[in-house]
């Protein structure tokens, strides 16, 4: 049995002990009040039989039963209504006289005390009194003293719901409470476990739904989704079953994505370290086992090769701890306002010595007055520097490099164009990716590993800005960026 299955019966289980402890519980009531209205009602209707009885004769003559007089009327009045027993009383409560029918009296004395407070109460009394026919039963009854002169000198005692009646009475009540009571009883409990079934269905359909849900998740179906989570009845535990998967979800596919992302660096790096490595280590090894025969020019030559690899190393390691920094959002910019022209100013005199070298011309464009900027003053020097690099490295000799700044609405523009080779359309939104390179033709292969500009544009999303490029082959490329004004 599943365990939604076992939630339904345990639920419908205990509504329907419920319902028979419930039902059980009324029927006992019920039988408890009908006796006793009955009993109430006989005996506030007769309570003024044993008054009657002792007002038409005189039941006891100097404290003994006058036979005679009284018994033709005890017996007229059982005739009329035979569930009475009447019988006299001395002042103790010693029963002395009395005509009961079928039946042999057990007692010999009653209580008086019930009798007592009978007559104070003058018959306004829900009471029960000693049954003279069943030791240790009480009854209903009628009382009244009787007085001899002044002295008082016995009771009439009138037992009302005699057993005769109440045998009458009780199979009555049985047969009325076994039959009509256990149909209605039965047809409830019918009713009531079709209506229970009915609800308990209602109320545990959508949790058989998100079950289900859940279910096919647990199997791998990441996909699967409580539908119309939020019309559901039961709409928080829905929505909340369905942000927790699309949680994970997202996390999964950011893990497979690092992961990936992971391989790759590996790959990557591990192929653009080696070349610069084994360039080092031969020549290295060539001037090892040429000592002794290589001119002092030559061994410049080796050295110089050698440093050149080295650096080209350090900056790639760099370059790769820069980037893996950024990829794991380690970096965290730390805006502050800063005036961009100072900053560009500075950019543009440390690259006019490698400029000149080039025989490159280098111009800066940038009006009077520029608003200051807020932003992380080393990252976006540093998204300069890749961008000013590149156009020193793609543009030949003779051609131009400009850094270009433009105030807009509420930001700053920075533009480096070049009159280099330009980037085919094809591969212009490719180049911001790491390793990534324009295919080679358009310009001789670069030294570079191709993580200038994918450090550039991670910087720029840390400044929620982004970088662009304008290029056309053969005529020059042009990459832009704004910065926010400092408030
Ligand atoms: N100004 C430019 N003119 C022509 N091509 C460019 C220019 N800037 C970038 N590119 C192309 O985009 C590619 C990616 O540039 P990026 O700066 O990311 O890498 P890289 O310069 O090759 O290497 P690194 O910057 O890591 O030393 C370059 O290899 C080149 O093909
Ligand atoms: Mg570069």
């Amino acid at each position: 049995m599943s365990n939604s299955n076992k939630l339904n019966w345990k639920i419908s289980a205990t509504f329907h002990l419920v319902m028979v402890v419930l039902g059980v519980v009324y029927v006992l009531v019920s039988a408890y009040t009908y006796r006793n209205y009955t009993l109430e009602t006989s005996q506030k209707l007769h309570a003024h039989l044993a008054d009657h009885l002792v007002e038409e004769t005189k039941p006891l003559v100097n404290g003994k039963p006058d036979t005679a007089a009284t018994h033709d009327i005890m017996h007229s009045m059982m005739v009329i209504n035979p569930s009475v027993e009447v019988y006299l009383l001395d002042t103790t409560g010693r029963i002395i006289d009395y005509v009961v029918p079928f039946s042999t009296v057990k007692r010999e004395q009653v209580s008086l005390d019930p009798v007592r407070k009978f007559i104070e109460a003058q018959g306004e009394l829900f009471i029960l009194g000693d049954c003279p026919k069943a030791p240790g039963a009480q009854n209903i009854f009628s009382a009244s003293p009787i007085f001899e002169g002044e002295k008082l000198t016995g009771y009439a005692y009138i037992i009302l719901a005699g057993m005769a009646q109440q045998e009458v009475g009780s199979t009555l009540l049985s047969s009325y409470f076994l039959k009509t009571g256990s149909f209605i009883f039965l047809a409830t409990l019918i009713a009531s476990l079709l209506v229970g079934l009915f609800a308990i269905w209602l109320i545990t359909r959508n949790l058989q739904d998100i079950i289900e849900v859940v279910r096919r998740f647990k199997e791998g179906d990441s996909k699967a989704r409580v539908p119309n989570a939020k019309g559901s009845d039961l709409a928080l535990l829905s929505t909340t079953f369905n942000d927790m998967a699309d949680t994970i979800g997202a996390n999964i596919e950011e893990l497979k994505s690092v992961e990936n992302l992971r391989r790759e660096l590996i790959a990557n790096v591990s192929h653009d370290l080696r070349t610069p490595l084994a360039i080092m280590q031969g020549y290295v090894e060539t001037m090892l086992i040429k000592n002794d025969t290589l001119t002092p020019g030559e061994r410049r030559q080796y050295l110089e090769t050698t440093l050149g690899s080295s650096e080209k190393l350090a900056k790639l390691i760099s370059q790769l701890f820069e980037y893996s920094k950024l990829e794991a959002k380690q970096i965290q910019p730390r805006k502050e306002p800063f005036f961009i022209a100072e900053l560009a100013q500075d950019v543009h005199q440390k690259y006019q010595i490698i400029a000149k070298q080039k025989g490159i011309t280098l111009q800066l464009d940038q009006p009077k007055d520029l608003p200051m900027v807020f932003a992380d003053l080393g990252l976006v020097e540093r998204v300069i520097q890749n961008l000013m690099d590149n156009a020193l490295k793609f543009t030949p000799q003779g051609g131009k490099v400009s850094i270009a700044l433009r105030a807009m609405d509420s930001s700053v523009e920075v533009r480096i164009a070049d009159t280099g080779p330009g980037i085919p359309e094809s591969e212009q939104s490719a180049i911001f990716e790491r390793y990534r390179k324009a295919a080679s033709g358009h310009v001789q292969q670069s030294a570079g590993a191709g993580l200038g500009l994918a450090i550039a544009k991670k910087i720029l999303v840390l400044h929620d800005a982004t970088i662009r490029v304008q290029s056309k082959l053969n005529e020059g490329t042009a990459f832009m960026f704004q910065l926010p004004v400092a408030a």
